[in-house]
């Protein structure tokens, strides 16, 4: 189960980017609707995952040595998540401007920007 999750949620990202890409370019319903909502799906991924990852489990049970030592335990325990639900509020904050007609390109630009950044890059880039 936690081999798959990974994989899906490590594949599911470039789909995230893609429809995100597109909905910068064209900040309307139908891109916006794509981009947030697979990034709902992408953070389902992620909060299953952590429930089973050894690694964020392992993390938790040993918080505040885990935040001392910092490193990878530290990374996905207290940074990762918090980008990946403030990406899902400012893209789901784009599509409901999109459908109201008003402009959307910056919520989806800084949802963007929040998930570049907060996308672990030194993991595998596919684990196919
Ligand atoms: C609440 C939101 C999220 C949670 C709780 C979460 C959780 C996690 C956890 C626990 C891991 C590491 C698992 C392990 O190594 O055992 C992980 C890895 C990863 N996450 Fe997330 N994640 C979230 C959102 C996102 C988002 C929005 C993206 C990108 C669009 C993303 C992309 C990745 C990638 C690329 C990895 C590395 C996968 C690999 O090593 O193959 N995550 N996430």
């Amino acid at each position: 189960m936690y081999e798959v999750l990974l994989l899906l949620h490590n594949l599911l990202r470039w789909f995230v980017l893609l429809f995100g890409l597109w909905a910068l370019l064209r900040p309307e319903p139908r891109p916006g609707a794509f981009f947030a909502h697979a990034l709902t799906l992408q953070v389902v991924l992620g909060l299953l995952l952590a429930f089973v990852s050894p690694l964020f489990q392992g993390a938790l049970a040993a918080l505040g040595e885990v935040m001392r030592a910092g490193g990878e335990p530290r990374y996905f325990v207290a940074e990762h998540w918090v980008g990946g639900l403030l990406a899902l509020g400012l893209a789901h904050a784009g599509l409901a401007r999109a459908r109201k007609g008003q402009g959307a390109r910056l919520l989806f630009a800084l949802s963007l920007l929040v998930l570049l950044l907060s996308i672990p890059w030194f993991r595998p880039l596919l684990r196919l």
